[in-house]
């Protein structure tokens, strides 16, 4: 059984997506217990308010130190019987602790092909804008493992869409992000489902049994 907590900053879009999923039953053995954010007014705390799951502000600023954060932190997930993290749009770095104790346990969703256009100050629609600038005919959404470094944990899922002459950076953003509303539930599931193999830094993911 999943128990996931959610980290959100914003919208929290793919928070939703994933959370409909869970209602479809196309994800099983799933349950969102927690949402996370470093922004009060984050509209994904008020999604998980809406529906009844514990939402949680909580930020570095409110502590003394890091360590004091982190702390605070592991103890709430510990509370809620958290196993596993799903990052969607949080734009804070987890600190090396946090991802030592959820060692392949974390995942993030980018939205674009990593490893390219992906690390530091790469978020937003600066990500987009670099993609348009590159000249690249391809674009998407990547779902990654969180380690130590921004987007670089082994890849878990991607999904292209064509970058069109005429898209702007706005209209690209649009676009990925309707393929991160597809890609991110399915990730989900499939970690749902024991069906990704890691080891050390290598992915694989086995065939459905039906
Ligand atoms: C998404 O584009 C995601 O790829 C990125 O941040 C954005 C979050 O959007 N990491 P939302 O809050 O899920 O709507």
């Amino acid at each position: 059984m999943l128990r996931i907590a959610v980290f959100a900053s914003g919208r929290g879009s793919n928070f939703r997506a994933i959370l409909q999923a869970i209602h479809a039953g196309s994800i099983r053995n799933t349950e969102i217990v927690l949402v996370i954010s470093n922004k009060s007014d984050a509209g994904a705390l008020d999604t998980a308010r809406a529906n009844n799951i514990p939402a949680v502000y909580l930020d570095q600023k409110q502590f003394d130190s890091e360590q004091d954060f982190t702390q605070a932190l592991l103890t709430l997930l510990d509370r809620h019987g958290v196993n596993f993290i799903a990052l969607a749009g949080y734009l804070k770095k987890l600190s090396a602790e946090v991802v030592r104790r959820f060692k392949n346990r974390i995942v993030n969703i980018h939205p674009a092909l990593l490893p390219d256009f992906g690390g530091k100050g790469m978020y937003g629609i600066h990500v987009h804008e670099a993609v348009i600038k590159s000249g690249a005919r391809k674009t998407g959404a990547t779902v990654h493992l969180v380690d130590e470094e921004y987007d670089r944990g082994p890849l878990i899922l991607q999904q292209e869409v064509d970058v069109d002459p005429a898209d702007t950076p706005e209209r690209l953003a649009e676009k990925v992000l309707q393929i991160e509303h597809r890609v991110y539930p399915e990730a989900i599931r499939l970690f749902a489902d024991g069906r990704v193999k890691i080891n050390g830094r290598s992915v694989t993911i086995t065939e459905k049994v039906s």
